[in-house]
């Protein structure tokens, strides 16, 4: 049974190798993770670090070369590319950095599109479209083409659309990068509200020291490893001070 204290998903010792001969490159060297409901985990470090592999491992994307993930009562050993496809419809929504909107779509059916991917019957998917993008304070905007949209307003509906169909996980790649920093704020604040009041677990990779006063937890990896990991705690947010204090745990 899953309840408040049981982690939604939790990876185990993941390795992760990619390419081949030469071009070879362990890009996970044993990385654990735990995402809880009801929380906004950050995770932080440089280019090439592993973040996106990381991500991607989680949202069963890509498949781990060592260790296993746990999703709710789920878990991905021995499971082939099928299974892993089903386990990421049932429970993963993602949000990337350049929103990934289908163009000729409207916003509201840019969200029946992930909806009907992930097997919800077309009888139900205007009401669960319409329902997600209420969520994301864009109702009015959900018969407008992507190409209308501003650059925040976009990243909403990336966000209903990642919502619709009620996944336990929201895995975010840096999804404050092409926006401005009021966007930015109102795209955290709402990443944040879904992990608070949907008890969703959400994952945010970000560069971006502003999105700090939003997260419950901050993981920061560098070359494949888990080198920190920070917890706010009652009353003050996370800062650049326990970024430094991560680093030095
Ligand atoms: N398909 C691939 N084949 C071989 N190596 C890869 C492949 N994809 C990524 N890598 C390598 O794996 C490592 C981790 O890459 P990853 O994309 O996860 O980094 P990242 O932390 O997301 O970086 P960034 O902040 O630039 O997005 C890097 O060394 C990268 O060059
Ligand atoms: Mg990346």
């Amino acid at each position: 049974m899953t309840t408040a204290t049981t982690p939604l998903l939790e990876a185990k010792g993941i390795v992760k190798v990619l390419g081949s001969g030469a071009s070879e490159v362990t890009a996970l060297k044993g990385v654990n993770v735990d995402l809880m409901p009801g929380e906004l985990t950050l995770l932080m470090g440089p280019s090439g670090s592993g973040k996106t592999t990381l991500l991607s491992i989680l949202g069963c994307i890509l498949t781990p070369t060592g260790g296993s993930i746990r999703i709710g009562d789920r878990t991905t050993e021995g499971l082939d590319a099928e299974g892993m496809a089903d386990l990421r419809r049932r429970h993963i929504g993602f949000v990337f950095q350049a929103y990934n909107l289908v163009p000729t779509l409207t916003a509201a059916e840019n969200v029946m599109l992930a909806l009907d991917l992930r097997g919800v019957p077309l009888s139900k998917a205007p009401g669960l479209a319409e329902e997600a993008l209420a969520a994301v304070g864009l109702s009015h905007r959900a018969h407008a083409a992507p190409s209308k949209l501003s650059g925040g307003e976009k990243q909403r509906v990336a966000i209903a659309r990642a919502l619709a169909g009620s996944p336990s996980v929201i895995l975010a790649d840096e999804p404050t990068a092409a926006l401005d920093s009021e966007n930015g704020k109102a795209v955290m604040a709402l990443l944040a509200e879904v992990a608070k009041d949907m008890r969703r677990a959400v994952l945010v990779v970000t560069h971006d020291h502003r999105t700090l006063s939003y997260g419950d937890r901050m993981i920061r990896i560098e070359d494949g490893r888990i080198v920190g990991r920070a917890r706010r705690r009652p009353g003050k947010p996370l800062s650049e001070h326990e970024l430094d204090d991560a680093l030095a745990a």
